[in-house]
């Protein structure tokens, strides 16, 4: 079908990235070429970053780039020596990295940029881990989180969605440390004049990503392939901590390559050539990043009974939705977001089948009001209003996640079905991969492909009845339109729940283990969701449950992070227990936020103990993190 798709220069202002201080509408990064050498002792990584770029207009004079708390030292054009300066620093944007070009550049001409510098010990992006706070306590560790815009911290960029390019590394580490990168390996050299343990790894990233996937991690590390399929050009495998990688190999290796091969079969070929997970320690900040080529997850979905796989399904579907087709600005974030969780939901489906697929609805929509109640009506909406200079991690919530897919699914039954809707999402696929959108571009798209549809007449008369504007651009406590799912699967659930809220005041010994023992793991959180929404439950009662179903100590941190909630709304009793497993279960940002679920309800049973505990575990905390929890708390730390 021909649609062409077009660069979107802001036909909105929120088309336009307002989270970027670089110049890209007028010049972008096609490559970008990286060496990088590892201070352990200094926590700081430095060498240079050579960017080539390309003029996108006549007489470009000025390249300005993000750089957030980096030590420039120096700056080349085409190899040659120039003046460059840094703006004063803006909260939260970084300083302003502006190259005066030798002599102007005309539209479609390109250049090199060659900046000599370091990161600081500010670095915002990175997490340094001391022995003790890794598996073997023997080795330091260091990961990265860039998204949403914390790559400016790595390295001097255009740190925006909107631009893609390709990239090529080499990272020299002593200590005999392993270091990965979000790309292809190409090889490892030892470096014998350097001393004992010193290797150079070298990586590319022939795909065009956005800087906010660029990743580093290094640290005691180990690969294991998984089993993959045969005649697919692409493998996936797992990095972990020596003494981690059976658990997880275990619990990852059966579904990853089927999932890629689900995902490939639902929209279009894997581009990436690797699908790696990286298991990072219990500090990592979200519960999963689609670094390219190497997902990074937290250690926490490694649950001991493969419940938590859907995570590893949500990662590989951004390689089409994120990866491949980006947003153009943060605004547009739901298109990375809400599509991801739609196809992931699509691969679980063939695995666990369609009322599983409408369970995992159930359960995110629980979420979704929850994160309702508590937004700011700025961030409700799907389309993201973000102001000049602000941080796009402030609209981070369920809403992108949960909101969007509901829209999609919304879409889906509107335009009859899986049958007609995943051809569409094929076409959306093939016409803008490689490209970033907005969501306009995307509209635009949808309504020219179901015009050349054979019930056209129809289905574009449905979606004229579509409203987007309260879709897109609408606040409010639910969803606009009351969308139900089966409740084949979660009813279950609520009458278990509905039993126990009964119970409250007087026998509970009509409860037995058994209750649950048929459940799911996803079934159990509906089940604990629903209790949430009763009026507290006495202590007595909430020991029972913990009693009966073993909720305290189970190993799955969606269930633990749930029953804690209920355990410490009913009165102080767990507050210890639950500040215990803090580190081990609040392992997303969604989740330590203390204005969310277990911590919010531990600060609010005590504060002191909430505060207290953060402090203990500050530093174990990846920056991002630690930022966010401490101004919630209304503690300092450094
Ligand atoms: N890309 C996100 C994580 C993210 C979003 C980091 C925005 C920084 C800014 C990742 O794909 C994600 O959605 N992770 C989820 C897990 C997923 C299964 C819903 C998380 O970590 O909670
Ligand atoms: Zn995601």
């Amino acid at each position: 079908m021909s649609f062409s798709p077009h660069f979107s220069s802001g036909s909105s202002p929120f088309d336009r990235d307002l989270a970027t201080l670089s110049n890209y509408l007028e010049v972008v990064t096609r490559h970008i070429k990286i060496d990088w050498e590892i201070n352990w002792d200094a926590k700081t990584f430095g060498g240079y970053a050579e960017l080539t770029l390309e003029s996108r207009v006549e007489e470009l004079q000025e390249v300005r780039l993000d750089s957030s708390y980096l030590d420039v030292k120096g700056v080349e054009v085409d190899g040659k020596a120039v003046e460059y300066s840094l703006d004063s620093r803006l909260e939260v944007m970084g300083e302003a990295l502006r190259v005066k070009l030798p002599k102007s550049l005309n539209k479609g001409e390109s250049i090199t940029i060659k900046i000599t510098y370091s990161t600081t010990p500010q670095c915002t992006a990175v997490g340094w881990l001391e022995p003790a706070q890794t598996k073997s306590g023997k080795h330091p560790y260091l990961y990265s989180q860039a998204q949403a815009i914390h790559a400016r911290s790595m390295l001097p960029c255009q740190d925006t969605p909107a631009v893609k390019a390709s990239y090529e590394a080499k990272v020299r580490s002593g200590r005999g440390l392993e270091v990965l990168l979000s790309g292809q390996r190409k090889g490892i050299k030892e470096l014998a004049e350097r001393g004992e343990g010193w290797r150079e790894f070298a990586y590319e990233q022939p795909v065009g990503i956005p800087s906010y996937l660029i990743a580093i991690a290094a640290g005691e590390l180990t690969h294991k392939p998984f089993e993959n399929l045969q005649g697919r050009n692409w493998s996936t495998g797992c990095w972990t901590e020596p003494l981690n990688m059976d658990k997880a190999f275990w619990e990852f290796h059966k579904d990853t390559a089927n999932f890629v091969k689900t995902a490939e079969d639902l929209t279009s070929s894997y581009k990436f050539g690797v699908y790696d997970i990286l298991f990072l320690p219990e500090s990592f900040p979200y519960g999963g990043m689609e670094n390219s080529c190497l997902t990074f997850a937290t250690p926490t979905i490694i649950a001991g009974d493969r419940s938590q796989v859907d995570v590893v399904a949500h990662e590989i579907s951004h390689s089409w939705f994120g990866n491949g087709i980006g947003c153009a600005s943060w605004s547009h974030f739901w298109l990375n977001e809400g599509w991801t969780t739609y196809l992931e939901r699509l691969i679980m489906r063939e695995t666990h089948g369609e009322l599983e697929r409408q369970l995992s609805y159930t359960v995110g929509r629980r979420g979704l009001v929850g994160d309702l109640e508590r937004l700011n009506p700025r961030f409700q909406k799907l389309v993201i209003e973000y102001k000049e200079h602000e941080d796009p991690d402030e609209g981070y919530s369920q809403v992108p996640y949960e909101k969007g897919a509901n829209f999609l699914l919304y879409l889906e039954r509107t335009l009859g079905g899986l049958e007609n809707f995943i051809p569409y999402m094929k076409d959306y696929v093939r016409t803008f991969e490689g490209t970033s959108i907005t969501t306009d571009q995307w509209r635009e798209h949808l309504f020219h492909y179901f015009k050349q549809h054979q019930d056209a007449e129809e289905l574009t008369r449905r979606l004229g009845k579509v409203d987007w504007d309260e879709w897109l651009h609408g606040s409010g406590p639910d969803l606009c339109v009351d969308i139900q799912y089966d409740d084949t699967l979660s009813k279950a659930c609520y009458d278990l729940a509905a039993k126990w809220d009964k119970a409250r005041d007087g026998d509970v010994s009509s409860f037995t283990k058994d209750d649950i023992k048929d459940f799911s793991s996803t079934q159990t959180v509906v089940f604990l969701d629903k209790l949430e929404t009763y009026d507290t439950l006495p202590p007595k009662v909430v020991a029972a449950l913990d009693k009966l179903y073993g909720l305290g100590s189970t190993g799955n941190a969606e269930i633990g992070l749930r029953f804690f909630e209920v355990a410490l709304k009913s009165g102080p009793e767990y507050a210890e227990s639950a500040a215990g497993e803090i580190p081990y279960l609040t392992f997303s940002s969604l989740e330590v936020r203390p204005d969310v679920g277990m911590t919010s309800a531990l600060n609010e049973q005590k504060p002191e103990l909430a505060k207290e505990t953060f402090l203990k575990h500050a530093n174990f905390y990846h920056p991002i993190a630690r930022k966010m929890i401490a101004k919630d708390l209304g503690v300092k730390v450094e």
